[in-house]
């Protein structure tokens, strides 16, 4: 295969290099198009041919429903690490040895404990505030309690903030649902694993002994570990595209979590709940609510369904159909709204519409069931997709520091008036 591409703008021909992935992906580098056409450039919506950078963090097939972090399958990972050992290899490159783990979680141990003037920001918050919107707003708060976490030049200072962030985070997250609940704000046990730690900081009652489920830790794990980075979506991009202009880490972080917020993106786990609910309460007549996600006058789409890159089956989602089986049968839980987004995705899969879109479940399809199984309230599910997805946006962020990435900032092309004389205010 020749290594360029030839592009003709205006009769002349410009050769443009292409350059190969790993997996080999081929791009078209086009960074020197603007300067050798005379102002040329490319444009493309949504980025939905554009890469915005090279990485080694994640591999993703869309086509063949194919998801890695740093070469290890989906598959294998969800089934046999913890959350905390892919957080370090999503970060670090390689899967950590028994010391590097210790360490990672001695030092994240160490720096777990978030200044206690932080709760007055959450007090200051009505209970009835998304947590979405408390926990970005925390975690830019920690900047500043943490101010020399902003410029990070080193490894050592870029070491300092990550393991800060994989402290505080999880505290940060137990406290938006603690508020909402009206429980007091306390800190979590270094006794326990981090996973562990996380669901004793959410649910411990004041006036309890608290006892840990391994059937509920087990779950967060694996949910957590299928959230937990997915290459350029669009919190990530905004990670690295904030992070890009030197804004510090857990700045870069507060944006990520308001871009996931959206329900065309992590916010979809809480409106797949909330659909499947109003289908329940609406007698559960699926046939109903598929003709409304097809019809082009009706705002509706089937929440939980299509993405931006798996044009076959989103691999997290299989795995999350099997876990939300197993998790409510083990521990329990009758749910109907399982059978009704069984049924769902079952019409879905011999629908015309579906199948020619190429729309399957994705990973949020069968999330919300689980959580809801847990415990963890609706609007709690896109902080736990948040949680989940903490390491995957660190990694990236690092990344782009380390290969000293140019500040973000894309081109336009300008469709608005053309130069006209300034009207007085009496003349408009
Ligand atoms: N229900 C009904 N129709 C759909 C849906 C859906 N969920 N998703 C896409 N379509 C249709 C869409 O109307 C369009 O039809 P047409 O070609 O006739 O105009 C076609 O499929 C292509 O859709 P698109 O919006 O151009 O595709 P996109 O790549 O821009 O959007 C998406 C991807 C995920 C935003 C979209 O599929 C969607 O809105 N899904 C529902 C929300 C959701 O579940 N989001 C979670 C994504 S996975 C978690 C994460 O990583 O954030």
């Amino acid at each position: 295969m020749s290594n360029t591409a030839t592009l003709e703008v205006n009769g002349q021909k410009h050769e443009l290099p292409l350059v190969t992935g790993t997996e080999n992906e081929v791009a078209i580098d086009v960074k020197a198009l603007r300067g050798a056409t005379g102002g040329v450039i490319t444009i493309d919506p949504g980025y939905k041919n554009t890469g915005s950078c090279e990485s080694g963090i994640t591999f993703l097939d869309g086509e063949k429903g194919i998801l890695r972090y740093r070469g290890y399958s989906i598959e294998d990972l969800a089934e046999k690490a913890c959350f905390l050992e892919v957080a370090y290899l999503l970060i670090f490159g390689e899967l950590p040895t028994k010391e590097q783990l210790d360490k990672f979680y001695a030092d994240i141990k160490a720096k777990s404990v978030v200044d206690d003037d932080v709760r007055k920001i959450v007090d200051a918050f009505p209970k009835t505030a998304h947590p979405m919107g408390v926990l970005s707003s925390l975690t830019s708060a920690l900047t500043a309690f943490n101010p020399s976490s902003v410029n990070v030049d080193s490894e050592e200072a870029m070491y300092n903030s990550v393991v800060k962030i994989m402290g505080k985070f999880p505290v940060l997250v137990a406290w938006t649902m603690r508020k909402q609940q009206g429980l007091p704000l306390d800190y979590g046990d270094s006794n326990l694993d981090y996973v562990e730690n996380v669901l004793k900081m959410m649910f411990k009652k004041p006036n309890e002994e608290y006892v840990q489920n391994d059937i509920i830790v087990r779950a967060l794990n694996k949910l957590l570990i299928l959230h937990a980075d997915h290459e350029q979506n669009c919190s990530t991009s905004t990670v690295r595209i904030v992070g890009s202009s030197h804004a510090g880490l857990f700045a870069s972080l507060s944006a990520g979590i308001s871009a996931l917020w959206g329900p065309l993106h992590g916010g979809a786990n809480q409106a797949v709940l909330e659909m499947l609910e109003a289908i329940k309460e609406d007698g559960g007549d699926t046939k109903k609510y598929m003709a409304k996600a097809k019809d082009k006058s009706d705002p509706f789409r089937l929440m939980g369904f299509g993405h931006r890159v798996y044009k076959n089956f989103d691999p997290r989602a299989r795995i999350i159909k099997k876990a939300a089986d197993e998790v409510l049968g083990d521990l329990g839980v009758e749910d109907p709204i399982l059978d009704i987004a069984k049924g769902l995705e079952q019409e879905a899969l011999t629908d015309d519409y579906f199948v020619q879109r190429k729309l399957y479940p994705n990973v949020d399809f069968y999330s919300g069931i689980i959580y809801r199984a847990m415990g963890i309230p609706v609007d709690m599910f896109t902080v736990m997709f948040a949680l989940g997805r903490l390491p995957g946006w660190i990694a990236q962020w690092r990344e782009m520091r380390l290969r000293k990435e140019p500040i973000g900032r894309p081109r336009q092309l300008y469709i608005g008036e053309n130069l006209r004389p300034f009207k007085d205010i009496e003349n408009r």
